[in-house]
């Protein structure tokens, strides 16, 4: 079957700076796929180059099996790529009746899609007068005029608050069940866990980490803290092996599944030990971002 996307040794230069770099990206049907990179990694110059905006370098392009053209249309692709022009003194609605003629799509589709994210009450008021997050709701129904089956958002909560973003996520996740696939940008891995079913990590234009979001949080330990120590650690090691415990001070981190904890507690308590805690630890999402990407913001 065609991938939405494919792109091969895709790179963008810009002088001698590479905002791109030999970028093998894949999107599978039907998925969610966050492209997920501090700011200036490249992910909106990735995602011009596959809407036929930006040209590229070398390598190549194939979105939905065909290589886009810049300047061209593509079949089946709605974008929201940076805030897309409306007119400030048109209603939100009159705005969509001007792109749905220009893309010969029939009117009855502006009502649907202002349904699908939420404007309709708001239909009649001038863009102008919207809020950012009704800015962004309109953009999202613009993207969706076509009925498309690839939709590609670059950073779709941007400038959102709490509430607004999570709107926006329940709505990307609606637009996806219906069948969908959704390549969409962000800085944020906690967004990006929430929304998307795999994840590709970029920095300095390069794909240094790809892999389905319920792979980012593996890596649990469960910490005890018993009395005496010593005792414990013997315990522990003769239960679950040496290589799944580890001492830190006068705690002990084990490599234990979720089904473990309440044979360890049973064991610790019937040796005679005093447990103090026993506690999960689960990786914060945002340091494992932090370690992939190699320390903070890489703006350049
Ligand atoms: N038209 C341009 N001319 C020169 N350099 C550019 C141009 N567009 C982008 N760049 C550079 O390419 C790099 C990647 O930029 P890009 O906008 O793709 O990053 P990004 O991942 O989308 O960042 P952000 O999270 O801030 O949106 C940056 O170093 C940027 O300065
Ligand atoms: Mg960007």
């Amino acid at each position: 079957m065609e991938k939405p996307v494919e792109t091969r040794r895709l790179s963008k230069h810009y002088g001698r700076a590479a905002a791109v770099r030999d970028l093998d990206l894949t999107v599978e049907p039907g998925e969610v796929y966050g492209f997920l990179g501090p700011n200036g990694a490249g992910k909106t110059t990735t995602l011009r180059m596959l809407l036929g905006l930006v040209r590229p370098t070398s390598g190549s392009v194939r979105v939905r099996g065909r290589e886009p053209r810049v300047g061209g249309h593509l079949d089946g692709v709605g974008a929201l790529v940076e805030g897309p022009a409306f007119y400030p003194y048109l209603s939100g609605r009159d705005n969509l009746r001007v792109l749905a003629h220009h893309a010969k799509v029939r009117g009855e589709r502006v009502a649907t899609v202002l349904e699908t994210v939420g404007l309709t009450d708001r239909a009649r008021d001038r863009y102008s007068a919207y809020s950012l997050g009704m800015k962004q709701r309109l953009g999202l129904a613009a993207a969706l005029l076509k009925d498309p089956a690839l939709l590609i958002l670059d950073e779709p909560t941007n400038g959102l608050d709490p509430a607004g973003m999570a709107d926006m996520r329940v709505l990307i996740r609606e637009l996806a069940s219906a069948g969908r696939t959704v390549l969409l940008s962000s800085h944020l891995l906690g967004e990006v866990a929430q929304i998307c079913d795999r994840v590709g990590v970029l920095a300095h234009g390069e794909l240094i980490a790809e892999k389905p979001v319920d792979e980012l949080a593996s890596g649990a330990t469960l910490r005890v803290v018993a009395d005496p120590v010593d005792a414990a650690l013997t315990l522990l090691s003769s239960l679950l092996g040496n290589e799944r415990v580890h001492r830190d001070g006068s705690a002990i981190d084990l490599d234990a599944d979720e089904s473990d904890a309440g044979r360890i507690n049973n064991e610790l308590v019937h040796a005679g030990l005093t447990v103090t805690e026993l506690r999960w630890h689960r990786p914060d999402l945002e340091q494992t971002f932090l370690e992939l990407t190699g320390g903070n913001s890489h703006a350049r």
